[in-house]
């Protein structure tokens, strides 16, 4: 089965759901293996703009079904709504959309901790989401208090959201009781009321259980059928859980190691691992980001790149490429090729430069940090490169870009060891370049 995977290679928001839609014209399956709502991908075909937050990248296609997997958390809310959001603007989903009944759901006692944590917790917050996405996977771990989508159509539903709700409103009575609304959470309602969540989610679980299915038989039989899945990963590979910028990070295995596990398809069926880098470096949220540019430069990137976030609308911090950070990441994920990203945005800066190395103690390396601390008090060394003037949105071959472009981009292949597949040079499908050989 020639498996193909995406995964993003800096803090999120790389256009990963660009390449998923290019890329989708030759695959039978996509599917979103890890994360939640927590992420926005963008997909724009014929000039129309498309946010896909739980449902795959790979729906605008005929051909194609796509897949929510074992180990996506599942907000039904926010998928209904993302489902409606899609039909009006043409999009078909029926059963072109399978959701595994694996797959942990999200309700509104995790978005409420999600709250709460973040400001109890001390220290710089992790600027999360607020979509339940960390306590929801806490509790799957924990496993006690956890619901997976398969549970919302079982008859003993009320009596289990009922024994939840009864252990969450004691833990956050007891946790309230010490908090002010100088804490941000003025208006707080600590009861949650389980025959309100109840009726709500009976709703939800009646409207979503045609989507539902075991996904974990479904792509094991198109393994054994040698039909072409297209793995989507959501959010960045330093945000991973296990293995990124620790606690500055989401609560999934977003690197290319997630894969396997969240999809429940071996790793050895992954044949193409897609890296997907932005030509600088972005990220939301708290945590430290060694090349930002807190600047008149990060200023311009902001706005000339439109870095907002997709589902929170936060502006993103904004910086240089980071070539230690994006090469720790392409040889943790197994990455074969590269995508670089947003090219377009870089153009007009007279002077680029890229993060090659870290110096701390005195000491340069080309080593990611394992320690938080480390990577707070690393000194980037930079390497300056001339940019280039012209607009290249228009440019859709390597012949058509500047030369100054062209070294950056080669530049980058060459210092992450890989070689580079794709540039784009504007949100819009056509607006890619296939780099030849
Ligand atoms: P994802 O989460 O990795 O899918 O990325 P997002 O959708 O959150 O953010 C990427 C943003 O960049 C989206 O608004 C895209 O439409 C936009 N985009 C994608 N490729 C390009 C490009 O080459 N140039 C510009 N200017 N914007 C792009
Ligand atoms: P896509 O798929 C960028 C960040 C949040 C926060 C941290 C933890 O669009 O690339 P969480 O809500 O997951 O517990 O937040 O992770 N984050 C993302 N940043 N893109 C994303 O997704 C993200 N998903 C989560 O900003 O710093
Ligand atoms: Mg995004």
């Amino acid at each position: 089965m020639p498996g193909t995977c995406v995964i993003g290679l800096q803090w999120g928001d790389e256009a990963k759901g660009k390449i998923v839609d290019l890329l989708t014209e030759h695959h039978e399956i996509v599917v979103r293996y890890q994360g939640g709502a927590n992420a926005g991908h963008t997909v724009v075909k014929d000039g129309r703009k498309f946010k896909l937050s739980l449902i795959p990248s790979g729906i605008f296609r005929d051909h194609v079904r796509c897949v929510v997997a074992a180990g996506v958390v599942l907000n039904p809310g926010a998928i209904l709504e993302e489902i409606d959001r899609l039909r009006v603007q043409g999009v078909r989903i029926e059963d072109n959309l399978t959701i595994s009944d694996r797959a942990h759901v999200i309700f509104p006692w995790h978005s409420a901790e999600d709250r709460l944590y973040n400001n109890i917790a001390g220290g710089e917050p992790i600027g999360t989401t607020m979509r339940g996405i960390g306590p929801c996977y806490r509790d799957k771990v924990g496993r006690s208090l956890a619901i997976r989508f398969g549970d919302l159509f079982r008859s003993d539903l009320h009596d289990r959201i009922k024994t939840i709700v009864d252990v969450k409103n004691r833990i956050f009575r007891g946790l309230f009781d010490e908090l002010d609304s100088s804490m941000g959470l003025a208006g707080w309602d600590a009861d949650l009321n389980a025959d309100k969540i109840h009726a709500e989610y009976a709703v939800y679980a009646k409207k979503l259980r045609p989507f539902a299915s075991d996904t974990n038989a479904y792509l094991l039989d198109a393994v054994d059928q040698d039909r072409r899945i297209l793995f989507e990963g959501a959010q960045g590979s330093l945000l991973d859980i296990d293995h990124g910028t620790f606690p500055y990070v989401t609560s999934s295995n977003s690197s290319g190691l997630g894969v396997a596990a969240g999809s429940g398809v071996p790793s050895r069926f992954v044949r193409k691992m897609y890296g997907v880098v932005k030509a600088y470096t972005t990220r939301v949220g708290g945590g430290p980001f060694p090349t930002e540019q807190d600047n008149e430069i990060g200023s311009r990137i902001r706005e000339q790149g439109n870095e907002y976030g997709t589902v929170t609308k936060r502006p993103r911090r904004c910086g240089w490429f980071d070539a230690v950070a994006a090469r720790y990441s392409a040889r943790l994920g197994g990455v074969d090729v590269l995508c670089v990203m947003l090219l377009d945005v870089l153009s007009g800066i007279d002077e680029l430069k890229i993060c090659t190395g870290y110096k701390l103690d005195g000491v340069v390396s080309d080593r990611f940090p394992s320690m938080i601390e480390d990577l707070r008090n690393v000194e980037p060394v930079y390497e300056s490169l001339p940019g280039w003037k012209e607009d290249i949105t228009g440019a859709r071959s390597f012949a058509e870009l500047p030369k100054e472009a062209v070294n950056y981009v080669k530049r980058l292949g060459e210092l992450l060891g890989r070689p580079v597949e794709i540039v784009s040079v504007g949100p819009d499908r056509v607006q890619t370049i296939r780099v030849q050989g």
